[in-house]
C-alpha cells in the first residue's frame, strides 16, 4: 500500500501545514464539481481504515489477487524465471510480496515508497522472511522516473504493482505512470500488475459501500483530516458516503453527498454546497481484457499473460518492455 505522508518529501509552511494538501483541497473545493485527489485519503487513520477495508467480506480484490498469487505461482514463475530484481511500486504487502518472492526466486528486492517509515518497516519484515535476499529500499515518488540502486545494475528487472492501484488514476495519469515505470525498469523488464475487473454493479457498489460502514468512515476521515489540519469546519454529519458506478468511464466513484444546504470554511475560505451536491473523493477504474491490454500498450508494455482468480473477479497481468519497433 502506498501512502503519501512521508516526512522528507512533504513541504510544510511555518505552521506545519502540508502545502500540497492545502492547495489541492482549496482548488478542489472551488471547482463546479468539488473533487479532492484520492491520495489524501491515506493519513495514518486512513491507511489503517484501508487495511480494515481489505478484510471486509464485500471487498474481494485483496483476497482474489492473493488467491492468484498463491494458486498460479508455478505458471508465473515459469514465465518470469529466477534471478530478477523485483522492484515493487509501493512498500509492499505482508502477504502478497512473500508469495511472489517465494515463487520466482529473485536475485534482489527493491521496494519503492514515498514514505520512509513504511518502507523501512516493510524492508525489515522482508529481510527477516528471506534471509540472504539482498533488499535495497528506495525512498522516492514512483510517479516519476526513479534511479534504481547500482547494486541491481546488471540484473533484469520485474516491476510489481499489485492491488489495482493503477485503477485509482485517470487514464492519462495511469499511462504517465506506466511509461515512467518502463523508463525506471528499462527495456527487457517485465511488469506484474493487478487490475480489478468490470462486473455486476451491485457487487462493485457493495465493495465500496460495505454494510459495516468502514468505507464510509474512510471517506469521512478525509473530511476530519481537512477540519483538523486545515482549520476547517465542514459539518461532516451533513455528508453521506456514496459509491456510484460510472459506466462511461467504467469506474466506481466515491462521493460525499450533502443532505442539506451547508456552508463551511477551510483555511479562511468560505464554501457552500446545495443539498444533493457532492464532493468527489476517489475513482476506482475497472478493466476487461481489451482495456487492460490497451492501457499497457499505450505505455509501451506488451501484454504476455493474464491470470484471473477462480471467480473471475480480478486479473493479474504480466507484460514486457520490448524494444520499440515499427508497426503498421
Ligand atoms: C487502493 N485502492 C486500490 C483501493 C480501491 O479499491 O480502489 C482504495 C479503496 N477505496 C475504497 N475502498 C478501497
Amino acid at each position: 500500500m502506498t501512502t503519501h505522508k512521508g516526512l522528507k518529501l512533504v513541504d510544510r509552511d511555518e505552521e506545519g501545514v502540508d502545502t500540497a494538501f492545502r492547495s489541492d483541497v482549496l482548488d478542489g473545493l472551488s471547482q463546479p464539481q468539488k473533487a479532492i485527489p484520492a491520495r489524501w485519503l491515506y493519513d495514518d487513520a486512513g491507511s489503517q481504515l484501508f487495511e480494515d477495508i481489505t478484510q471486509l467480506p464485500e471487498y474481494y480484490p485483496t483476497r482474489a489477487e492473493t488467491e492468484i498469487l498463491r494458486d498460479r505461482a508455478d505458471e508465473f514463475a515459469e514465465m518470469i524465471g529466477p534471478g530478477r530484481a523485483v522492484v515493487e511500486f509501493g512498500s509492499g504487502s505482508s502477504v502478497k510480496t512473500p508469495l511472489l518472492l517465494s515463487a520466482i526466486k529473485p536475485a534482489a528486492y527493491v521496494p519503492l515508497d514515498i514514505s520512509g517509515d513504511f518502507l523501512r518497516a516493510a524492508a525489515n519484515d522482508l529481510s527477516a522472511k528471506f534471509p540472504g535476499l539482498p533488499v535495497h529500499p528506495v525512498e522516492a515518488d514512483f510517479m516519476r522516473k526513479v534511479e534504481l540502486p547500482s547494486e541491481i545494475d546488471e540484473l533484469p528487472n520485474l516491476g510489481f504493482f499489485p492491488g489495482s492501484t493503477i485503477g485509482n488514476m485517470v487514464a492519462r495519469t495511469a499511462v504517465d505512470l506506466l511509461r515512467n515505470m518502463r523508463e525506471t525498469l528499462g527495456t527487457g523488464a517485465q511488469l506484474l500488475i493487478g487490475m480489478d475487473l468490470i462486473k455486476d454493479e451491485d457487487v462493485l457498489v457493495a465493495a465500496y459501500d460495505d454494510a459495516a460502514g468502514v468505507t464510509a468512515e474512510f471517506n469521512y476521515n478525509l473530511m476530519r483530516r481537512i477540519n483538523r489540519e486545515l482549520e476547517g469546519d465542514i459539518p461532516i454529519d451533513a455528508l453521506t458516503h456514496e459509491a456510484r458506478w460510472n459506466d462511461d468511464f467504467a469506474r466506481i466513484e466515491m462521493h460525499l453527498v450533502a443532505g442539506r444546504n451547508i456552508e463551511f470554511s477551510v483555511h479562511g475560505r468560505r464554501f457552500e454546497m446545495k443539498v444533493g451536491e457532492t464532493i468527489h473523493t476517489e475513482n476506482s477504474h475497472k478493466f476487461n481484457r481489451r482495456t487492460s491490454n490497451m492501457l499497457l500498450l499505450a505505455a509501451g508494455w506488451e501484454p504476455q499473460a493474464r491470470w484471473l482468480d477462480s471467480k473471475g473477479r480480478f486479473s493479474l497481468l504480466l507484460a514486457e518492455a520490448r524494444p520499440e519497433r515499427s508497426a503498421p
